[in-house]
């Protein structure tokens, strides 16, 4: 019976053992890939209705600009470690993040602002969310340009 748990065990770290031996930052990137991932999923839906690939809808809309702001505020530098940049092939984000973080901080906040305004707007009609829609996807792909590899 112990021999048994002993082997157990001796099976269990061997198998955590390639994960123990990926990068560092894992998590980190995991986290930060997954929190846009979520972002993206709100942005497609908004994407589908200001393309005219779905009807508009002014409660969903509304609720997934507010998923948007709500997301675009949280404080994410926990996800964001010195070191995290594109070395690792886990990883979009690029080494230029740390060399200026503040540059990066104020593409963050565009976005925010850009959210703020959205979450505000996207339900009172199709013509206010394709203005405002502009906008946001704008605030993306400013950041994406400057910080994260193709
Ligand atoms: C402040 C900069 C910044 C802003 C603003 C930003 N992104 Fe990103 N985004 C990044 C970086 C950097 C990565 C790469 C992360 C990584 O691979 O570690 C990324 C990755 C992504 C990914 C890929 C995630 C994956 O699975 O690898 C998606 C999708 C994405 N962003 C969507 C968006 C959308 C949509 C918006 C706007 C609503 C947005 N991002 C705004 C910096 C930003």
């Amino acid at each position: 019976m112990k021999k048994k748990l002993f082997a157990l065990i001796v099976i269990s770290i061997a198998a955590s053992m390639p994960a123990m031996a990926e990068g560092e930052y894992d998590d980190h990137i995991k986290a930060r890939q997954g929190y846009f991932q979520a972002v993206k999923l709100n942005v497609d839906l908004l994407s589908s209705m200001v393309k005219g690939k779905t009807s508009y809808d002014s409660t969903k809309a509304s609720i997934a600009a507010d998923n948007i702001y709500q997301l675009s505020r949280l404080n994410t530098q926990i996800m964001w470690p010195k070191g995290s940049g594109n070395d690792s092939e886990n990883t979009k984000a690029q080494p230029d993040i740390w060399e200026d973080f503040s540059a990066f901080e104020e593409k963050f906040n565009a976005w925010r602002k850009a959210s703020q305004q959205l979450t505000a707007t996207a339900g009172e009609s199709l013509s206010v969310l394709k203005t405002n829609f502009s906008e946001l996807s704008h605030s993306c792909k400013s950041c994406h340009r400057e910080f994260k590899a193709r």
